[in-house]
């Protein structure tokens, strides 16, 4: 299988909208109301034109299945905000979304030279907090009850993926990658 990184362009609205509204994507969300038309599309149309936010679909075999992104991403390159969702569960659990960490941690650290990547994730998903640490993440701390979602507290992994953690972690990534046959184009 061949993954690769496609920047998300005017095309790609509708699937953006209607991957992030999938129930499978959304519980693990800061918000997870369903997401309208005028609301996603005054967010698509302010996310092209932000220089600081970079957002890809991933695409394996041709096919666009989810989306990676690198948000605050600061004049001075020092550090930015990462995060990713497979929106297609069959394509999850093969190595795509490590591919996609891969690629986006390439562009981060050689492209932009930030220093240091960061993201977050509810302490429940674990499926995401594994995949981040097997690709060289680590975690930074843990914010209880952070962030209100209707009734409910939600409570924060953070973590974080410095150039020198992933100079170290990459062979391995591509090692288990090509193990499970993925890969990686860029
Ligand atoms: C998080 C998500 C992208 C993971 O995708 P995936 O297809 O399972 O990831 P991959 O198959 O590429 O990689 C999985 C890696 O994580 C590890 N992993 C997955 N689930 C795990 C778990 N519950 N505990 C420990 N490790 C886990 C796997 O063992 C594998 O590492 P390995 O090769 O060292 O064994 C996907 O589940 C998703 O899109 N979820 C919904 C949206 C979401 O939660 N986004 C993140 C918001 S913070």
């Amino acid at each position: 299988m061949i993954v690769e990184l496609v920047r998300v362009s005017l095309a790609d609205k509708a699937s953006l909208r209607e991957w992030r509204n999938d129930p499978a994507v959304s519980k693990w969300m800061y918000t997870n109301h369903e997401i309208g038309e005028e609301e996603h599309n005054a967010w698509f149309e302010a996310m092209l034109a932000d220089e600081s936010r970079v957002y890809w679909k991933i695409v394996a075999d041709g096919i666009a299945v989810g989306a990676v992104f690198l948000t605050d991403v600061s004049n001075q390159g020092s550090s930015c905000e990462w995060g990713m969702y497979l929106a297609d569960v069959n394509a999850r659990g093969k190595g795509i979304a490590q591919a996609a960490c891969a690629l986006s941690f390439r562009y981060a650290f050689k492209v932009l030279a930030v220093d240091v990547v960061k993201c977050e994730a509810v302490v429940e998903n674990e499926n995401a907090i594994g995949l981040y640490e097997s690709v060289g993440y680590v975690r930074t701390g843990l914010q209880t009850d952070a962030v209100k979602r209707d009734n409910e507290m939600l409570s924060v992994v953070t973590l974080e993926l410095t150039r020198d953690s992933w100079n170290m972690s990459e062979a391995n990534v591509l090692q288990k990658l090509s193990e499970k046959g993925v890969n990686i184009n860029g």
